[in-house]
């Protein structure tokens, strides 16, 4: 059998997350412009009730969560959130998910996750909002700094998951347990469960997660995972050499 060897980065993948926006993976109704429009004047980035309901609209005209990009629109023109291609589940609730969140593509957020990237100051008089807030409130702006939590690629949340703003980065391919309470960042491939949430384990060896990492599978369509399935495959278990070792295993022995 030949040692074929997985190029690393795969080969024409496209690197540019939004360029998913405008290319054919995502789907626009023609009605887009009238629920962009209507969406703005119904003033849904306060009337969340409203929002909700025109976002089940635009995902139901659009092909799903997964492929709607009208709703991934919405999210971040008027609410400051992100979602890549592909994405689903709770993310796309504008009341649950707070301005300044960035979800990766093939992201599977399940019932009940919460995301959170800002306390209530900690450090006044009282952390009730009319002690940090300026209608109606004693604060003469709007003094609380941004938050800022980055979902990665292939990330899978399970049910009743919180996150708290001690977290700033969820690393790609990484599971979430279900009810787990996550404070800090976690890495790629971790699988974390508890509260706090603490690693059990890796989802994969090393070499294997690298391998994942550096190729980028996530930037391919499903289209293209699925023309390129067995390849894509090999990311887990290279095929082997004459000699029974990896390419890079037998350049390494020798
Ligand atoms: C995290 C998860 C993926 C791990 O699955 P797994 O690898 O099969 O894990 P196991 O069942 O072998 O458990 C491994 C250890 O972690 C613990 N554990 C697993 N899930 C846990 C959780 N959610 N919270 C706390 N501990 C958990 C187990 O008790 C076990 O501990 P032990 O080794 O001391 O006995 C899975 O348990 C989970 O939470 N899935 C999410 C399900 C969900 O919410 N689905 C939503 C619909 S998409």
């Amino acid at each position: 059998m030949s040692g074929s060897v997985i190029p690393t980065p795969l080969t024409g993948i496209e690197s540019s997350r939004e360029s998913a926006a405008a290319n054919s993976e995502l789907r626009r109704s023609s009605l887009a412009p009238f629920l962009l429009w209507l969406y703005r004047v119904l003033n849904c980035q306060r009337r969340w009730r409203v929002a909700r309901v025109l976002i089940a609209l635009a995902m139901r005209l659009e092909g799903g969560a997964m492929r709607s990009a009208t709703a991934r629109t919405f999210l971040a023109n008027y609410h400051g959130v992100t979602i890549g291609a592909y994405s689903y589940g709770e993310c796309f609730d504008p009341a649950l998910v707070p301005p300044g969140v960035s979800i990766g593509r093939y992201v599977s957020m399940a019932r009940g996750v919460r995301l959170f990237t800002q306390n209530h100051p900690l450090d006044r008089l009282s952390t009730h909002p009319f002690f940090y807030e300026t209608t109606p409130g004693v604060a003469t702006s709007g003094d609380l700094p941004p938050g800022s939590l980055v979902i990665g690629h292939d990330v899978w949340m399970g049910c009743n998951v919180i996150v708290t703003p001690g977290c700033h980065r969820i690393g790609h391919g990484a599971v979430i347990g279900a009810g787990a309470v996550v404070t800090r960042d976690v890495p790629d491939f971790a699988i974390v469960v508890g509260a706090p949430a603490r690693k059990v384990r890796d989802r994969f060896p090393p070499e294997v997660a690298a391998r994942l990492a550096t190729s980028n599978w996530w930037h391919l369509s499903q289209s293209e995972v699925l023309a390129r399935r067995s390849e894509l495959d090999q990311l887990l278990s290279p095929a082997k050499t004459p000699n029974h070792g990896t390419p890079e295993e037998t350049h390494h022995a020798r």
